[in-house]
């Protein structure tokens, strides 16, 4: 949660202002891409990068994951410019939403507008299999405490944001025409957050279906919010790595996701650099 407003603010302050340090000055990218587990690949597509370690840049939490690497890229994808974030921030490695958000509140001060959030998942719903994409149209928030807890921060939204919209309507709507177009199977769906790090059990997954969701994971949530709330556009891609627990004999074991979340990778990468060059 957030305690100190305005300590908060000054270190979302001091990180925008050190990544602009490091950038050019007519550089300014709308779109900042974050990279799920497994789906470090589309950083190797970025040209005339500049690279900024996490571990630079005041303020930012150190990604614990394996498979998240650390480091946001600055540079041109497909033609446009980008910010890319390799490596993301967890509730389960221990960070308050709040810390784990924070990334989002300095692209919020560095002029990005649209936020795509890719994730790997478990799948839930009837015809999923490893490998399957899944859009996500809304999510299920229930087990993630808010980001927004603690004073409002007053400059970027409310108090109490609508949440009727947080996934831009027009931008499922492009990324299924996009899929389309490049020959790749796009379903869409719900997205439950679970804390993690353990895994989900047989009947939290029933639970889940009955209330809708078609994949679940431990991230993306937390900041679809904070986004929402600093008015930024967001789509977001799941990528299931797996049938989600009790959905198939075998027990859920992270090698295999992050085995899983490389083979998917390269359509899920494709997606999105299809999808930059049409917003
Ligand atoms: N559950 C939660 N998170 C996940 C899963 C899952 O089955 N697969 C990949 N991330």
């Amino acid at each position: 949660m957030i305690n100190d407003k305005e300590i908060y603010l000054t270190d979302i302050r001091n990180a925008s202002a050190y990544i602009k340090s490091r950038i050019p000055e007519d550089f300014s990218p709308e779109i900042c891409i974050v990279l799920g587990s497994g789906l470090g690949p589309l950083a190797s597509d970025v040209t005339d990068e500049i690279s900024i370690p996490y571990a630079d840049i005041p303020g930012f939490p150190r990604s614990t994951v394996p498979g998240h690497e650390g480091r946001l890229l600055a540079g041109k994808l497909e033609g446009r410019d980008v910010f890319m974030m390799s490596g993301r921030f967890h509730y389960y490695e221990g960070f308050d939403t709040s810390v784990a958000t924070f990334y989002v509140r300095v692209m919020a001060l560095l002029g990005v507008k649209t936020l795509i959030l890719t994730n790997a998942a478990g799948g839930i719903k009837e015809g999923f299999k490893p490998g399957s994409l899944m859009v996500i149209k809304d999510h299920i928030s229930f087990f993630c405490e808010s980001p927004l807890r603690g004073p409002n921060l007053d400059d970027f939204g409310p108090r109490f944001p609508d949440q009727s919209h947080v996934y831009d309507e027009g931008y499922v709507t492009k990324l299924e025409e996009c899929a389309e177009e490049i020959g790749i199977e796009l379903f869409h769906g719900t997205y439950a957050f679970c804390r993690g790090p353990q895994y989900e059990t047989p009947a939290e997954i029933q639970a889940l279906k009955l209330l809708g969701a078609g994949a679940v994971g431990m991230s993306t949530v937390p900041e679809a919010i904070v986004a929402a709330h600093c008015g930024m556009k967001i789509a977001a891609i799941s990528c299931v790595t797996n049938l989600a627990a009790g959905l198939s004999d075998k027990p859920l074991n992270h090698q295999e996701v992050m085995e899983n979340a490389a083979k998917v990778s390269s359509s899920c990468c494709a997606l999105v650099k299809r999808f930059i060059t049409k917003i």
